[in-house]
């Protein structure tokens, strides 16, 4: 079965929403085979996110796209309207945010688990998250205040973007012998035929 990462972010942790978030990922059938409690180095942090000008470049077009959506210059926010630099400045923004206090770091697995995960957290940006997400329900921030605040948008949960990205960020969070295998009661049920 696939697996992917999840982390419950400063914000979530925080505000009390450990056990909501969990229960979300649970009883949609992702079976939870890692899971712990740690305050990131930022050496971890900066490692969630690659190093990459792909990334960075995504991350900064789409943050264009929305400022540019609202009728806002993304150039007096940033000082500047290429992508890649905007990606490294959210970045840093990033690694200051999730080192900055305790996280819940799990591994899920399940069919599909890294397109399910991110069908139940929602869109990135909370704003457009629907209800019924867990960004929707719980969190009311949004890219353009996050931004003009100079940190990044607080949505409660991070998760691998897809399988590949799921493969690398669990390494980084976590070593197999942390990784346990065991039965779900209810498991068969979410697969059964008859
Ligand atoms: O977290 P997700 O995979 O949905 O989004 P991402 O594009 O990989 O960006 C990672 C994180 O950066 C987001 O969850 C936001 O917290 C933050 N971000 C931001 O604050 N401002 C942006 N313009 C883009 C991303
Ligand atoms: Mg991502």
């Amino acid at each position: 079965m696939e697996r992917t990462l999840a982390v419950v972010k400063p914000d979530g942790v925080r505000r009390g929403l450990i056990g909501e978030i969990i229960r979300r990922f649970e009883k949609a059938g992702l079976k939870i085979v890692a899971l712990k409690m740690l305050k990131p180095t930022e050496e971890l942090a900066a490692n969630n996110y690659p190093d990459t000008d792909e990334w960075f470049k995504k991350v900064g077009e789409r943050s264009s796209k929305t400022f540019a959506s609202i009728g806002m210059d993304i150039k007096k926010k940033f000082g500047t309207d290429d992508p890649i630099l905007i990606g490294k400045t959210i970045k840093g923004w990033l690694v200051r945010f999730l080192s900055s206090g305790n996280v819940v770091a799990m591994v899920l697995e399940g069919n599909r688990a890294a397109d399910n995960v991110r069908r139940l957290v929602g869109e990135t940006d909370p704003l457009m998250a629907q209800a019924g997400t867990i960004r929707g329900d719980l969190s009311i921030d949004n890219v353009v205040l996050g931004n003009s605040s100079n940190r990044p948008m607080v949505n409660v949960v991070h998760a691998s973007g897809n399988a590949e990205e799921a493969k690398q960020e669990i390494k980084t969070w976590f070593n197999d012998s942390e990784i346990l295998e065991y039965n779900r009661a209810n498991e068969d049920e979410f697969y059964r035929a008859w």
